[in-house]
């Protein structure tokens, strides 16, 4: 190898490394999205989870859970309907029961919305 070639792949070692710890860091730190403490227990909210995607939290007396907001028909964003305790999706009418791992319920869907891993650390609720 010459001189060039060296340093080439020196560069390309060093960065792979940077950018390693780069990516690692990022994973070790989980997104805090609300204090426990002023989510209780029948709480509901929207969230952007950490690929960028409206998503919403619950709590129960059980714990914590969240799902994609993104429908699994088509990909329009589903709303949460508090009275119908069901999550809705404006284009075509299909609904997801949050309490029942975010089923189908009524319309096209034929999947499930998405699950997203939270959990409560240290007084806060966090995307793992
Ligand atoms: S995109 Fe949600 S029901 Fe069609």
């Amino acid at each position: 190898m010459n001189r060039r070639g060296f340093l080439r792949n020196t560069a390309i070692a060093a960065g792979a490394l940077i950018f390693g710890r780069t990516q690692s860091a990022v994973a070790a730190s989980p997104k805090k999205i609300i204090k426990a403490s002023k989510f209780p227990v029948g709480s509901s909210r929207k969230f952007v989870a950490t690929n960028g995607a409206p998503a919403f939290l619950f709590r129960t007396k059980s714990g914590v859970f969240a799902y994609s907001a993104i429908c699994t028909h088509q990909g329009c964003t589903v709303d949460y309907l508090k009275a119908g305790k069901k999550l809705v999706c404006p284009c075509h009418g299909g609904s997801f029961d949050p309490f029942k791992s975010g089923k189908p319920v009524g319309g096209p869907p034929e999947r499930a919305l998405d699950k997203i891993l939270v959990s409560i650390k240290s007084d806060w609720i966090v995307q793992s």
